[in-house]
């Protein structure tokens, strides 16, 4: 979790000359109107004398106002501050989410463990970008150190935010927690982060919120009682039973038909008999991060307190191979009756989603969103840019869209159309649990369309954008700013906090 501290002033700009910040550092954005240098562009109404030192400073040091370029320019003279950073926004009208959101990310990181604080003016940051960049910064204080002997130092102490007219501070904090949430979940190992382990973790959640939050945790033995074989056929491969965890969040103060957000949970999928290939296999920890980025959302709701109904349905399971484990070929009989033919035992998370589909009925939900990382074919589609979008629900998809872009943690639009359903026939049962080898993403889609008829559903495909790999490696929390975006979105006008 993040240790610094932020606090927005209620001011444009700080009392330059108080005393009391001279250990403390100062931090401007500076953008350019044209493609060069020469139209350097200040936030406005800085003390003359100010303006005009740091304007000399700048041609002298040949800063150049690009994205992301930092400059320490020492101690502004006539001023109380130990140091003034400029940061370079690139041309003002060019200016896009992404690069205010990395400018965000690496100015986090630049600064290094001092005792002041930081003083940061964000006033002449377009409106709409302000809550992106914000977000970043908090974010860019995540480290996930617990499995080290030797933790690296905290960042700066805290940061002090100016001129920020569209930052609903609070409400990103929860946000930021939430996202930190998801990311230390995924990032925990798998012999630990197992489905057991996110039933505690929800169920602490739950303690910690009594009175907005209650969870109820389904094991095995109830899950076959409600007929849950698919599900049931994915997690009786493992020494670890399944769980199906149910959060159930009464914000809004009536009995209002909640959002049901429904979570892939594989705490570490081998693929089963048929099993994934050894390479790379470590990042299959990271398959239960839809179920991770559901609690997230959960604990940023109880922590900004939205007003507004929502369940979370975490489905999760361990996909491992065994003498207990289903075999390709298998016939299963799903909770709604229908029966599914298990071709390939890795195509497990769609198992797991049809019985909680199935399940979460009984909420009977104004919209539901499932959040999976469920096929390699999305990553060769949308790579880890966007997330995939499958909805067959025009309106929904829209304030998907909308919500994607607000946060600046989007999606992309992919087809869920009638034609590819016949990809998924088998000759033996109602369905298999595959489509061919064309249109991965959409087939396992289409797979979920077949268990939500009547329901407003949308599907979000994360297997690209919920972790990095390579050298940054890890959990990225995607989709918590979204999915929390898009719930403040579905407030009343008359409720939205800010
Ligand atoms: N968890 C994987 C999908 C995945 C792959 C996520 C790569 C992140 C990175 C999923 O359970 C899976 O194995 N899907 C199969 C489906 C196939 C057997 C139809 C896949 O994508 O190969
Ligand atoms: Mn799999
Ligand atoms: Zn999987």
């Amino acid at each position: 979790m993040s240790p610094i501290t932020f606090t927005l002033a209620q001011t444009a700009q700080p009392d330059w000359q108080q005393a009391a910040l001279a250990s403390d550092l100062a931090v401007i954005l500076v953008g350019r109107t044209g493609d060069d240098a020469s139209a350097l562009q200040l936030p406005d109404g800085l003390p003359q004398a100010l303006a005009s030192q740091i304007t000399t400073q700048l041609a002298q040091r040949d800063f150049e106002g690009k994205s992301g370029e930092i400059l320490p320019l020492g101690q502004p003279t006539g001023s109380a501050f130990r140091e003034l950073l400029a940061v370079g926004l690139g041309t003002t009208d060019k200016l896009t989410a992404g690069q205010v959101q990395q400018l965000g990310q690496q100015l986090g990181k630049s600064l290094t463990p001092r005792q002041g604080q930081a003083h940061v003016l964000i006033g002449n940051l377009p409106q709409a970008m302000q809550a992106p960049f914000v977000l970043a910064l908090l974010n860019s204080g995540y480290q996930f150190n617990d499995f080290k002997s030797k933790k690296s130092p905290p960042k700066l102490a805290s940061v002090q935010l100016y001129g920020a007219s569209a930052v609903p501070l609070d409400f990103l904090q929860a946000v930021h927690e939430g996202q930190s949430l998801a990311r230390n979940l995924g990032n925990m190992p798998p012999n630990l982060c197992h489905p057991e382990y996110m039933a505690e973790t929800a169920q602490q959640l739950a303690q910690t919120y009594p009175d907005q939050l209650s969870v109820d945790v389904l094991g095995m033995e109830q899950m076959v009682e409600l007929g849950m074989n698919a599900f049931l056929a994915v997690a009786k491969g493992s020494e670890r039973p399944g769980r199906l965890i149910t959060l159930n969040y009464r914000g809004a103060g009536d009995d209002s038909a909640p959002v049901v957000l429904v979570g892939k949970g594989i705490t570490f999928d081998t693929g089963g008999i048929s099993i994934k290939p050894a390479a790379g296999m470590d990042e299959m920890k990271f398959d239960m991060s839809g179920a991770a980025s559901v609690l997230g959302v959960m604990q940023a709701l109880c922590r900004a307190k939205l007003p507004i109904n929502v369940v979370g349905a975490l489905a999760c399971a361990e996909n491992m191979p065994s003498g207990h484990a289903s075999r390709p070929g298998d016939i299963v009989t799903t909770m709604d009756g229908k029966t599914v033919e298990i071709l390939n035992t890795d195509a497990e998370g769609r198992l797991v989603l049809c019985d909680t589909l199935t399940y979460i009925r009984r909420f009977n939900p104004a919209v539901v969103v499932d959040v999976a990382t469920l096929t390699g074919a999305c990553v060769v589609a949308l790579g880890k840019v966007v997330s995939g979008l499958f909805t067959p629900d025009n309106e929904l998809a829209q304030e998907l869209i909308d919500a994607g872009l607000q946060s600046h943690d989007r999606v992309w639009r992919m087809p869920v159309l009638e034609d590819y359903q016949e990809l998924l026939d088998s000759p033996f049962a109602d369905m298999g649990n595959i489509g061919g080898p064309t249109a991965g993403s959409v087939t396992a889609a289409c797979f979920l369309a077949r268990f939500t008829e009547g329901l407003r559903w949308a599907h979000l495909d994360i297997a690209g954008t919920a972790n990095l790999s390579g050298p940054n490696k890890g959990s990225t929390g995607r989709p918590v700013p979204l999915l929390m975006q898009f719930l403040h979105n579905r407030l009343q006008p008359e409720n939205q906090p800010n």
